[in-house]
């Protein structure tokens, strides 16, 4: 990016860099997760409120991160603040380590929108939610190879953390990508025991499952590779098929895409079940959760009352009573009349507003999502896999990210577009003068060149 952007940022941002370099000193790299960095620092923020946030320098922001897409009613909502004092009013602590009354509400209302899920336990992050589902498939079908797509992100264990982002040119031929790994420290084994499908080609797709119908257990996915890139809705169902008949567990990844694509996630959306589900992020209405549900007969293999062994899950903060209520509030008003639908008409509107100005400024761009989210691609070619979404131009994204946050917008570089139930008027109005104003500077920058 523009030597000149990113002084711009420095200047601005005195007091992020200040506690970034203070950061570097104990935490490694100053973050507290690899997807947390961007160069040159990342913003520090000090304050939010409904859909603004606040730097430590003081800079206001409408907030598009949204945590990672985990605050479907922006930062603070009244709601989910009595939630979380209730818990401390009604049951005097945040945790008691074994059960409270209120996980079971939450699993029925999972259940409820969830069809699919028939059973569930709670984890804490996403992230335990795919490791949990990835064992119990392993133990279900009997085959400890698992298939995942290329470009899909699970979190980041062993198992699933091969082909993440990998370098399209060291991923091997598009219909037979290889695993590639997406961290040090993994063990050969993982790769071993892995294997890579492309998404949205099911000839592919097929001819790889077939070839590996004795090894692979286990088929997880992301039914929006990243969250917004659609499936194909004939290749979902094809998939869905195959692996039935294949006797492999097929788990959905709705760590994202659960109530936000619909409140009833991507499977709600193209009517295709899968038999394990992993939950997260709004789940928790802004506090750590993670859920994996499905079919009740892979369920009850974590079942401790189970005669002959069993499989192993626990955490000291499971279920517990903040997230499990915060989660509850959340899902209250998200059901409420009209209210999921607003945030889809607002990202509806949003998204087609984007499409015309940065067009009218004169470039190829597009958005791509289904629901309340979405990103911006400079591309004119279909994004339809990893591969496709790596062709889009990085660099020009990446510069209209930082003259959007000088104006007041934030996603963070590079990242997709969530909305809530706070994303309205003023706020929407907010942002598409500054995406006018943004494309608008774009194009003089790349003029002058
Ligand atoms: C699809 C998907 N799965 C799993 C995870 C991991 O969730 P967590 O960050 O809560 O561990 C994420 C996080 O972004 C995700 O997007």
């Amino acid at each position: 990016m523009q030597r000149r952007l990113i002084e711009r940022y420095e200047s601005r941002t005195p007091e992020s860099k200040r506690l970034f370099d203070a950061a570097r000193k104990v935490i490694p790299g100053g973050v507290e997760g690899s997807m947390k960095h961007y160069s040159p620092y990342p913003l520090t923020f000090s304050r939010a409120s409904g859909a603004l946030l606040q730097d430590a320098d003081g800079h206001e922001y409408v907030d598009y991160l949204l945590s990672f897409g985990a605050l479907m009613l922006g930062h603070g909502h009244p709601a989910v603040v009595e939630a979380a004092r209730r818990v401390f009013a009604d049951y005097g602590t945040s945790a008691f380590g074994l059960a409270s009354p209120v996980e079971v509400q939450l699993a029925e209302v999972v259940h409820e929108l969830y069809p699919s899920v028939e059973e569930l336990r709670f984890t804490n992050s996403g992230l335990e939610a795919t490791l949990l589902a990835v064992r119990l498939g392993i133990a279900a079908s009997g085959r400890d190879v698992v298939a995942k797509f290329e470009g899909h992100y699970h979190g980041g264990h062993e198992q699933v953390l091969l082909s993440v982002s990998p370098d399209p040119r060291r991923a091997g031929p598009a219909a037979r990508p290889s695993p590639v790994p997406a961290s040090l420290g993994l063990p050969e084994y993982f790769a071993e025991h892995t294997v890579v499908l492309p998404f949205n080609d099911y000839d592919a797709c097929e001819a790889i499952l077939i070839a590996e119908r004795d090894r692979v257990g286990v088929v997880v996915m992301e039914p929006m590779e990243a969250g917004y890139v659609p499936a194909d809705p004939v290749f979902l169902r094809r998939l869905r098929d195959l692996t039935a008949r294949l006797g492999m567990v097929l788990v959905f990844d709705e760590v994202k895409t659960g109530f936000r694509v619909r409140l009833g996630g991507a499977q709600e959306y193209y009517g295709v079940q899968a038999d394990l589900t992993a939950l997260g992020k709004i789940l928790g209405g802004g506090l750590p959760i993670g859920a994996v549900g499905g079919r009740r007969e892979i369920l009850e293999l974590a079942s401790p009352l189970r005669t002959g062994g069993a499989v192993f899950h626990s955490g000291t903060f499971n279920g517990n009573p903040l997230s499990v209520c915060a989660g509850l509030a959340t899902l209250k008003i998200l059901r409420g009349p009209g209210v999921f639908d607003g945030v889809l008409q607002a990202t509806e509107r949003l998204r087609e507003r984007i499409e015309e100005l940065g067009q009218a400024a004169g470039f190829a761009v597009r958005t791509v999502g289904v629901g309340a989210v979405f990103d911006v691609l400079f591309t004119e070619g279909d994004v339809t896999d990893y591969r496709s979404r790596s062709a889009a131009d990085k660099e020009r994204r990446l510069t209209l990210d930082f003259l959007l946050m000088e104006r007041g917008i934030f996603s963070k570089p590079l990242n997709r577009f969530s909305l809530s139930t706070v994303h309205t008027g003023e706020i929407l109005a907010r942002t598409e003068e500054a995406f006018a104003q943004s494309f608008t500077e774009l194009r003089e920058m790349e003029a002058a060149r």
